[in-house]
């Protein structure tokens, strides 16, 4: 970290106590293997790392005798959070910690027998996920384009749908007025318009997935 970052970013990190006692607030959520989160100006994923490792220790407790089973809620969980930075490094940062949080767990448990492609599938994940992008104008920084986000959904046992979101359509909307985002309380649900979506595909193939004509 260095004093211009920290100047011209704000590069200061929040602890791993600090993080953890924030999470505590939504303990449930943090739980649950689908619960989508965002850290909009993630630096190396403080926050993401941590619901990763919760989220991890209910897999691996519930799953740990069936490889399959394992494999696919990590992706669930994978795809589950998000991330945007200003600095691209940091962007790497964050993705690098994820995976390795994931691949340390799987050898834990498999013993380093580990697919090649479930590692495509994380990283074809998180390189969607994690964005090097400007919070602030909601740009991507590499394209200059929208930040564009993916949502991935189970939609039959090992088949997901990836379904592809404007961010600035997504944040138009004021969560805690009437009509609410992605609710599972029962509440009158507005779900922006994607901007692509794509044929549902095994969750091991998803770098193959293919648009569907809209
Ligand atoms: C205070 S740090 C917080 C990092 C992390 N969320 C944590 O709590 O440990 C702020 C982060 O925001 C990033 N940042 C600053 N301006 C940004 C912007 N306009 N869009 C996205 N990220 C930004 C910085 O690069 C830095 O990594």
């Amino acid at each position: 970290m260095s004093i211009d970052r920290v100047k011209e970013f704000a590069e200061v990190y929040t602890s791993e106590k600090d993080v953890n006692d924030m999470l505590d607030i939504v303990n449930e959520e943090t739980l649950r293997i689908d619960s989508r989160f965002l850290e909009p100006a993630c630096g190396n994923g403080n926050f993401l790392v941590q619901v990763l490792i919760r989220k991890i220790n209910v897999i691996t407790k519930r799953y740990k005798n069936s490889k399959v089973e394992f494999e696919r809620y990590i992706v669930q969980a994978i795809s589950s959070l998000y991330g945007i930075d200003i600095l691209k490094d940091n962007v790497e940062m964050c993705r690098k910690r994820l995976f390795d949080l994931v691949i340390e767990n799987y050898n834990k448990i498999y013993e380093k027998n580990i697919s090649q492609k479930f590692i495509k599938t994380i990283k074809y994940i998180l390189s969607f996920n994690i964005v090097w992008g400007d919070a602030l104008s909601l740009l991507d920084q590499e394209s200059k384009q929208p930040i564009i986000f993916a949502e991935w959904s189970f939609v039959t046992g090992s088949l997901i749908k990836r379904t592809d979101y404007i961010f600035s359509d997504l944040i138009a909307y004021q969560p805690f007025e009437k009509d609410t985002l992605f609710s599972d309380l029962g509440e009158k649900v507005i779900i922006p318009d994607p901007k692509y979506s794509y044929k549902p595909i095994h969750y091991l193939d998803l770098e193959k997935n293919v648009k569907e004509k809209s």
